[in-house]
């Protein structure tokens, strides 16, 4: 990161009339949660499709089960940190529109974003995969069927091999359609279809990110550093 190009992205936010932040899992690893990609990241160690798909919900319950309580029980004691603070005070100023995230974990909302589109859905949020009978997460975690139908309980997040809530990507959609900047922060861009949202604004973009990421959209301004420190830095700026 460097000085220069944190002043720039705070000209950029001043002279926005609307700026979507869109994030990936790396906005939440300085809240002490894993990301996906990264050498310590969840992927590293297990096989998505046999725990995060269709498939796995379907053939393979009790490790299904396993992956998302052990992640919900992780979350009970993780807070937001400074960046997401940052992000939702922006809001707050007017400085941000929307903030579109892949993250199921909350943590936006919890720092005290509103306007907040969940592409991936909620972990927080338990269902009934058979009618969608609403259950609480305590019943997921030890193991109960749905009260009304008997079916597999699972979290309202998106598994590989189903489709986009519509509500929160037609939104998201129709911001970055709007925006004049798009921030993207903490975020590989290896899953479709949010992988294509940058390319899909005729704003500047902007990613800020710990690695390299690989994608063939040309970034207007690309700063390689953590979330949290490049924010901070930012909103000294603005
Ligand atoms: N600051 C900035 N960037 C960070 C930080 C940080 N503190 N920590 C990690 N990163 C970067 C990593 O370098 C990586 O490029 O964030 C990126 C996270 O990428 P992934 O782990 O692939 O997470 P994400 O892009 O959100 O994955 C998308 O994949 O498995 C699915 O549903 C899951 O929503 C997730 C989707």
């Amino acid at each position: 990161m460097e000085k220069g190009q944190t002043k720039k992205l705070a000209e950029l936010i001043k002279s926005s009339s609307h700026t979507v932040i869109l994030t990936g899992a790396g906005m939440s690893t300085e809240s002490g949660v894993p990301d996906f990609r990264s050498k310590e990241g969840w992927w590293k160690e297990i096989d998505p499709r046999t725990v995060a798909s269709v498939e796995a919900l379907e053939d393979n319950y009790p490790l299904f089960r396993e992956f998302y309580s052990t992640r919900l029980k992780a979350l009970q004691t993780v807070q937001p940190h400074e960046g997401h603070k940052i992000i939702a005070k922006w809001e707050k100023n007017g400085l941000v529109q929307c903030v579109a995230t892949q993250n199921v974990d909350g943590l936006h909302q919890k720092a005290g974003s509103i306007a907040v589109k969940e592409l991936h859905g909620s972990i927080r949020k338990i269902r009934c995969n058979q009618c969608g009978n609403e259950a609480a997460k305590e019943q997921f975690i030890t193991g109960e069927s749905c009260n009304a139908c008997r079916g597999k309980l699972r979290p309202s997040v998106v598994l590989f091999g189903e489709l986009l809530p519509q509500i929160a990507w037609q939104s998201a959609f129709q911001h970055i359609q709007k925006a004049d900047l798009v921030i993207v922060i903490g975020t590989s861009l290896e899953v479709y279809p949010v992988s294509e949202l940058p390319a899909m604004t005729n704003g500047k973009t902007v990613l800020i990110n710990k690695d390299p990421v690989w994608t063939a959209h040309h970034f207007f301004l690309t700063i390689e550093g953590n979330a949290k420190e490049v924010l901070h830095a930012v909103d000294e700026l603005v």
